[in-house]
C-alpha cells in the first residue's frame, strides 16, 4: 500500500514562527550546573560556559529558551540570582528536593544566551509570589536607569537592560505538584493583576498564560476559558504542555500519541477563538506549546533519588531510535499549526529530558532526538504548506485511524526549497510515498535525509555516541512524470528536500 501527499504552494497554513524551534534551561538536575555551566570543566570559557555544549546548541539553532523554571520557578526568588556571586544564598529548592546554589542567575543567563544566539523567554513565581516581585524583575531586567531595581541591575556590572520581550505568567499552575497551585479562578485574577503591572513597566513585552499541564488534566479545557476570561486583554498566549512515554513498550501505540497533541492544540485554539467571540475582541490568542517532549525513562531512577543534593543527575532520559520518532511526529503537529502555534520549547535542552547531554568534566554528545529538532530548525522555515494526505492506517490501543504517513511540508521562498518532514509510523515495512507537488514545476532533490535503525531501542551514549545518526542516503527521486517517489524506510524520520 501506499501513500499520497499532496503540496500546493497556495495551500498555505501559515508562516513558520521561528520561536517555535525555542527550548528550555530549568534549574533542575545537571541543566545548569554540569550542563550549561560548569566553570571546572576544560572547555568552559571566562564565565564558566561548556564551549563545547554552547556548540551542540548553535548546531540547532534555537531561537528562544525559557528559563529558569518549569516547577522550580514557582519557588524561585529571582533576586537570589543576582549581584556578587561569594554572597548569593544556597537555598532549599522544594519542587524537586534538591540545594539550589544560585552560583547561576539571571545576567548569567542573558549572557549565556548572547552567546548562544537566542532570545530568553523568562518565566515570572506565580506559586509563592506575585504581582510585586513580577514587576520589579521586569525592572531590574528591562528599564534602561534611574530607579531602584534598574540601577541595581546597573551596579551588578550590566549597563544596558537586557529588552527580555516574552514572559510567561507563572508555570502550570493547575497542577497539584506545583508550589502554590490555584484553581483557574484564583490564577485568572493574580496572572490578570500580575501582567497589568509588568506591562505598565515595560509595555513592550508579550505574555504567556499558563494554559493546562496536559490534555488529560480534569480542568483541561474550562481551565483556559476561565484563565483567558481573566486575562484576554492582557495576554498574548496561551501554554500548552505535553509528555509522551512507552512504559507499556507498544511503539505503535507510542508513535500515535502525537495526535494528542494535534488533539489538543485544536482544543485550545477552539477555547481560545470562543473566549475572543465572547470578548467581542479582535485579537487572536496565539499558542505557546512550551514544554514538549518524551519523558517517562527517567521517571524511576528519580523516584529514588536522595534529597537535597546540588545538581543531581534528574530527569536523565537516555533516548532512543523509537523516542526520535515521536519527537519527530510532534514537531510535525506544530507545524501543522504554525497558523496558531507561535512558540514552542522542547523540554529541555541539557541533560534534563534533553537533545544534549554531558558527563560532569568530561564529552557532550547528541541524543537521538537531537537529530528531528536539529532537521525541523534548519530547514523547517518559511510558510507550512496544507498537507493532504491518503495514507493506509492502523489502529493502535489509544487511537483508531493512525495514519502510517505523517508528514509536513515548508516552502521557503527565499531559497526556493520545499522540505517535506515525513516519519514512517510502520514498524515492519516500508512505506511507498508519491509527492504532488503540482504548482512547484519541475523540481529536482537536493537530498533525502533518513533516520533509521533496525532497533527501536538503539540509543547513544558517551561511549557509542552515533549509534543512531541521519544518513543522506535517502531514494527520493524525480520521475519523468514529475511526482516525486521515495520509500519510506519501515520507523524512519525523513527529510526530503527539494529544489
Ligand atoms: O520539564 C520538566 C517539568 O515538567 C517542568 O518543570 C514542569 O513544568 C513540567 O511538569
Amino acid at each position: 500500500k501506499q501513500a499520497k501527499m499532496i503540496v500546493d504552494k497556495d495551500f498555505q497554513v501559515g508562516e513558520v514562527d521561528p520561536r517555535i524551534y525555542g527550548s528550555f534551561i530549568e534549574h533542575l538536575g545537571r541543566a545548569v550546573y554540569g550542563g550549561i555551566y560548569e566553570p571546572d570543566h576544560p572547555q568552559a570559557d571566562e564565565q564558566g560556559f561548556r564551549t563545547d555544549v554552547l556548540e551542540l546548541v548553535k548546531g540547532l539553532d534555537v531561537p528562544i529558551v525559557r528559563y529558569p523554571g518549569g516547577n522550580f520557578v514557582s519557588g524561585y526568588n529571582w533576586e537570589d540570582g543576582v549581584g556578587p556571586i561569594a554572597e548569593r544564598k544556597k537555598r532549599l529548592e522544594l519542587a524537586w528536593r534538591t540545594v539550589e546554589p544560585n552560583l547561576f542567575g539571571l545576567n548569567e543567563f542573558m549572557d549565556w544566551c548572547r552567546k548562544a544566539n537566542t532570545q530568553a523567554m523568562m518565566a515570572v513565581n506565580l506559586g509563592t509570589r506575585g504581582p510585586d516581585q513580577a514587576r520589579e524583575l521586569v525592572e531590574y531586567a528591562n528599564h534602561p536607569s534611574g530607579s531602584y531595581w534598574s540601577d541595581l541591575r546597573i551596579a551588578h556590572g550590566y549597563k544596558e537592560a537586557h529588552g527580555i520581550k516574552t514572559w510567561c505568567l507563572g508555570n502550570e499552575m493547575d497542577g497539584p505538584w506545583q508550589i502554590g497551585s490555584k484553581t483557574a479562578a484564583e490564577y485568572g485574577r493574580i496572572a490578570c493583576e500580575t501582567a497589568k503591572v509588568m506591562k505598565w513597566v515595560d509595555p513592550t513585552i508579550e505574555l504567556v498564560a499558563c494554559g493546562s499541564s496536559g490534555l488529560n488534566m480534569t480542568t483541561f479545557p474550562e481551565w483556559e476559558a476561565t484563565v483567558l476570561e481573566h486575562t484576554y486583554d492582557h495576554v498574548e498566549y496561551i501554554s500548552l504542555h505535553t509528555y509522551y512515554g512507552n512504559k507499556t513498550n507498544d511503539a505503535g501505540n507510542f508513535l500515535a500519541q502525537s495526535m494528542g497533541m494535534d488533539k489538543f492544540i485544536h482544543t485550545v485554539i477552539s477555547t481560545a477563538d470562543y473566549i475572543q467571540a465572547k470578548k467581542r475582541g479582535k485579537k487572536k490568542i496565539h499558542l505557546s506549546f512550551d514544554e514538549w517532549n518524551v519523558w517517562y525513562h527517567s521517571h524511576e531512577a528519580d523516584r529514588k533519588m536522595e534529597p537535597w543534593l546540588v545538581a543531581p543527575p534528574q530527569l536523565e532520559d537516555v533516548y532512543n531510535h523509537e523516542d526520535a520518532l515521536v519527537v519527530g511526529c510532534m514537531l510535525i503537529a506544530l507545524l501543522k499549526r504554525a497558523d496558531r502555534v507561535k512558540m514552542a520549547c522542547m523540554a529541555q535542552l541539557v541533560n534534563v529530558i534533553a537533545p544534549i547531554m554531558t558527563a560532569n568534566g568530561s564529552a557532550a554528545w547528541k541524543q537521538t532526538i537531537y537529530y528531528p529538532y536539529m532537521h525541523a530548525s534548519i530547514f523547517g522555515r518559511g510558510t507550512v504548506l496544507v498537507p493532504l494526505i491518503k495514507s493506509p492506517k492502523y489502529d493502535a490501543k489509544d487511537y483508531t485511524d493512525v495514519p502510517y504517513l505523517e508528514a509536513v511540508a515548508v516552502h521557503n521562498e527565499a531559497l526556493s526549497e520545499v522540505t517535506v518532514f515525513a516519519v514512517n509510523r510502520h514498524l515492519t515495512a516500508a512505506l511507498p510515498l508519491e509527492l504532488d507537488l503540482r504548482s512547484f514545476g519541475a523540481c529536482r532533490v537536493i537530498e533525502h535525509i533518513v533516520l533509521e535503525h533496525d532497533d527501536l531501542k538503539a540509543a547513544n551514549t558517551m561511549s557509542d555516541p552515533d549509534q543512531v545518526k541521519p544518513h543522506t542516503g535517502g531514494n527520493a527521486e524525480v520521475t519523468d512524470s514529475g511526482q516525486v517517489q521515495a520509500a519510506l524506510a519501515k520507523a524512519s524520520w525523513n527529510v526530503i528536500r527539494l529544489k
